[in-house]
Order: structure tokens, then C-alpha cells, then sequence
């Protein structure tokens, strides 16, 4: 059986080498390995000795935050956006200029703040030489505008997605969900955050404005002479990101800062701690818990989002803090250099979290791969991803429980299932209590091999196909996603 699992990994290598040809790319995979012993010995790119500079060291770099979109019209209900899909290049390592697709020339793409309620209509113009399209994550839309992978834009058009945000605060992402494409579309750079406030949120008076940052998180290989991204191995991409930056470093007041912190992987999972201090989550994927949580490490899979407070009030001016990744050490440094007046808290209380209707229906979902035929399928309930066929019928208005397993014991893959329209709550896991990181609203979740996760969820508002699937991408890509049609 091992030669197949070592034909899976080729298969995805050859497909990554054919993807990188199409874009014009050059994959080298032995570069990838000088990359990262060349990171990791000495903490910085390999470049000239002469050009050398604090960008070159690690943590050198200042973190950026991405751009508040701005509307390009507003009416009493509508915020009006354009964006422009379209190559760029970027600068991820220092001095090195890598071959991105952006959202409008911003890597990563620039955050779109949206309000409880009221509509955000965004025209996206394709400007590349190929079709994709653009998916709000953990969003509650329309099926015309949930970014279908099968929905398409073609080359040097538009298409307009309405996003009502009929849904309460919270941090969500948009990102290219093309079928097959998505795996390279989103790793070389088409996702951005999508963050949603509201009212009772507003009272609350966490920190906010420039105290509420948002962080892509995310990982890459990138090719250390040519800058240009590897895609390769997506077992191997040894650099993490965030907001477009290896191991950089923010600037901090001494007072409490959000972090609506987001896992952008195709495929990683990322356990985040805060050796030197404390981190205290208030919300998860759809939304604010009912209550913070201190967490002393949390893991974030592909997709998911993970809200925290930072309160660097108890530290010294000088302090600098460490951002860890379990398996990639620190990621992002802290520096707390200045005092400042903060009338933000963090309540006890944060919201109620309404009780689900008893479940009227019950589903199983299996993931898995299937390596019986020559060429491996990624499946759900055995079944590869067809746009023609439609998996599951479900009638709106119904509250359902779906039995999540993991079905890839033998190798011990892990996958991780996302559904699209709902945000939905973990019951159990095999049979056990879910975890810290299954609390809140969710609409992703890790499933580790064998495991069965529970989940409930309600279907309200939208009818027409929605697809679930694995979010690793590359698993997703293969066909281990399938359709519900939501019908009246
Ligand atoms: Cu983040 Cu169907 O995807
Ligand atoms: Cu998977």
C-alpha cells in the first residue's frame, strides 16, 4: 500500500509542476529544499552580504495590515465595491519581487468591513487569463452569489456577488473557489478578510478601530534566488506568513488589541500560543462566544478563524513577545514600544447563544480517499465531486445533525469539513464533549482520522445548491466535496 500513498504524493506534485507551467512558473523543488535550509539555518534570505538590512533579519520587517476596502458608492442599504483580480507582484521575502494573484494588486487582499444588516454588493473584474471566481467564507448568501465552484468569471469579465450579511459580527474571508483551481488560485494569493460588525458588538466595547487587527495567517514555499512562489509539496511549504510577511514584527500600545486571526492555508494547521503572555479568545468562526475563554494554545485549521484579546498592558514598554506556531516556532513578534489610553474590556459576557431546535433530520458524511483504482479519488460518502449530481435534498427551515467521520484511518490523513450557508454548532466528538477550539458558531472544523464529529446546524433564508467539502484545498480540488440543494 505504500507505493499508492507515494503515488498520491506524486500525483499531486505532477499536478502542481503542470499548474506552475500554465502560470508560467518554474517549479523547483530541490530549490524549495535550499529555501528552507537556508531559512532556517540562518533566519534570513539568502542574499548578497552587501544588501543586508533589518528587512533581512528576522522580525525585521514591520507586519502590514491590509487596506480597508473603500465603497465606491453607498445608499441608504448598499456599500458598493469594485475589485480587480489581477497579477501583481509582491514582496515576500525582502528585495524579492514574487508573481502573486491579487486582489487589487494586495497581497493579501484587502479587508472588507461590512455591517450587520446592511448589503455589500462587490463587482469582481477578472483580469486574469483564466476563469475563477470569489467565495465568502462562513458567509450566509445567496446560491448566485456563494461563489459555486462551477460559477465561474471568465477572462476580462465581472460578476456581481450580493452578500445581504443577514448574520451577527464576526470575522469571515473571501477567497477564489474555482473547482481544481482553487488549490493554486489561493495559494498564490486570492483570499482576503471579510469582517462584520454589529451593534451589540459595539457596545460591548471590545478594542476596536486600530485596535482590531486582523492577521492572515498562512503558509507557502517560496524560491529563495527567484522569489517566485513553489507550489510543490504542499507537505512542505516551510514559511508562514502573516499579512504577506515571514516573521515580522507589530508594533504595540500597552493597552488591550483584538486579533481577528485567520488560518489561509491550503492545507496546515496552525497551534498558536503566547509563551510569554496571556491571549483570551472572545469569538471563533461565526461569531463571539458567550463568554472569553484564556487560552494557553489553540489550533486553527484551514479556513478556520480564531478571535482573540491581546492585553499588552502588562508588560513593560520594551517588552517583545513571541507568536509561536507549534511546528513552525515563532511567527510574529510583539513589540510593545508606547503607553496609550484604552477604555476597551473584555466582559464576562459576550452574547447568548441560542439553543438549536431539535434536530429533525440525521446524515452521515464520510471523508475519505479512496486508493483502490490506479488513480486515487478524494470522496465523500465514496463518492468523488460531480456538479451534476446533487447529494443531499434538504428542505428549508430544517434542523439537522450531521455525523462527520473521518474515514482515513489507514494513512491517517486529516482532513477538515466546511459547509457552506450555515453556521453550525459541534455536539460531540466521538461521542466525547467538543473541544475549547469547537466552541461558538463554526463552519469549520479539523476531523482527525477515525474521529466522528456531530454537528447541528439550521438552514434559514436561502434555497439553490451550496457545496461541503474538505478545506484542505488539495483535498477539495481532488473531489472531496459534494452538493446539497436546499429546496422549499
Ligand atoms: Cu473556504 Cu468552500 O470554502
Ligand atoms: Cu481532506
Amino acid at each position: 500500500m505504500k507505493s499508492r500513498r507515494t503515488f498520491l504524493a506524486l500525483s499531486g506534485a505532477a499536478a502542481a509542476e503542470a499548474a506552475l507551467l500554465t502560470y508560467g512558473m518554474r517549479s523547483r523543488p530541490a530549490a524549495a529544499a535550499e529555501s528552507k535550509a537556508a531559512t532556517s539555518a540562518s533566519g534570513k534570505s539568502a542574499k548578497p552580504a552587501s544588501t543586508k538590512s533589518a528587512a533581512d533579519q528576522p522580525f525585521g520587517v514591520a507586519m502590514p495590515i491590509s487596506p480597508v476596502l473603500k465603497p465606491t458608492h453607498s445608499n441608504h442599504h448598499t456599500d458598493y465595491y469594485d475589485v480587480d483580480i489581477r497579477p501583481a507582484g509582491v514582496e515576500i521575502l525582502p528585495g524579492l519581487t514574487t508573481t502573486a494573484y491579487t486582489f487589487g494588486g494586495h497581497f493579501p487582499g484587502p479587508t472588507i468591513r461590512a455591517r450587520s444588516g446592511r448589503t455589500v454588493k462587490v463587482r469582481y473584474h477578472n483580469q486574469l487569463e483564466e476563469e475563477t471566481n470569489v467565495h465568502l467564507h462562513g458567509g450566509h448568501t445567496p446560491a448566485d452569489s456563494d461563489g459555486h465552484p462551477m460559477a465561474l468569471i471568465a477572462p476580462g469579465g465581472y460578476r456581481d456577488y450580493t452578500y445581504p450579511n443577514k448574520q451577527e459580527g464576526t470575522a469571515l474571508w473571501y477567497h477564489a473557489h474555482g473547482h481544481g483551481t482553487e488549490v493554486v488560485h489561493v495559494y498564490l494569493g486570492l483570499q482576503g478578510m471579510y469582517i462584520i460588525e454589529d451593534e451589540h458588538e459595539r457596545h460591548l466595547r471590545l478594542p476596536s478601530g486600530e485596535y482590531d487587527v486582523p492577521i492572515l495567517l498562512r503558509n507557502i514555499a517560496v524560491d529563495s534566488t527567484t522569489g517566485e512562489m513553489i507550489l510543490g509539496d504542499p507537505n512542505d511549504r516551510p514559511i508562514v506568513l502573516a499579512n504577506g510577511k515571514p516573521r515580522p514584527h507589530f508594533k504595540v500600545a500597552a493597552r488591550k488589541y483584538r486579533f481577528r486571526l485567520l488560518n489561509g492555508s491550503n492545507l496546515a494547521s496552525f497551534t498558536l500560543s503566547l509563551p510569554s503572555g496571556k491571549v483570551v479568545q472572545v469569538g471563533s468562526d461565526g461569531g463571539l462566544l458567550p463568554a472569553p475563554v484564556e487560552r494557553s494554545a489553540f489550533t486553527i485549521s484551514s479556513g478556520e478563524r480564531c478571535d482573540v484579546v491581546i492585553d499588552f498592558s502588562q508588560f513593560p514598554i520594551g517588552t517583545q513577545l513571541y507568536l509561536n506556531e507549534a511546528t513552525a516556532g515563532a511567527i510574529l513578534r510583539f513589540d510593545v514600544d508606547r503607553h496609550a489610553h484604552d477604555n476597551s474590556r473584555v466582559p464576562a459576557k459576550l452574547r447568548t447563544l441560542a439553543a438549536l431546535p431539535p434536530a429533525t433530520v440525521h446524515r452521515d458524511v464520510t471523508l475519505s480517499f479512496d486508493f483502490s483504482s490506479e488513480v486515487p479519488s478524494a470522496d465523500i460518502n465514496g463518492k468523488s465531486y460531480d456538479p451534476e449530481r446533487i447529494d443531499f435534498t434538504v428542505k428549508r427551515g430544517t434542523t439537522e445533525i450531521w455525523s462527520v467521520t473521518n474515514g482515513d484511518t489507514e494513512y491517517g490523513i486529516h482532513h477538515n469539513f466546511h459547509m457552506h450557508l450555515v453556521q453550525f454548532r459541534v455536539l460531540d466528538r466521538d461521542g466525547k464533549p467538543p473541544t475549547a477550539d469547537d466552541a461558538g458558531r463554526k463552519d469549520t472544523v479539523p476531523i482527525a482520522p477515525g474521529e466522528t464529529v456531530r454537528l447541528e446546524a439550521t438552514f434559514t433564508d436561502y434555497l439553490g445548491e451550496y457545496v461541503y467539502h474538505c478545506h484542505v484545498l488539495e483535498h477539495a480540488s481532488f473531489g472531496m466535496m459534494a452538493t446539497m440543494n436546499i429546496v422549499e
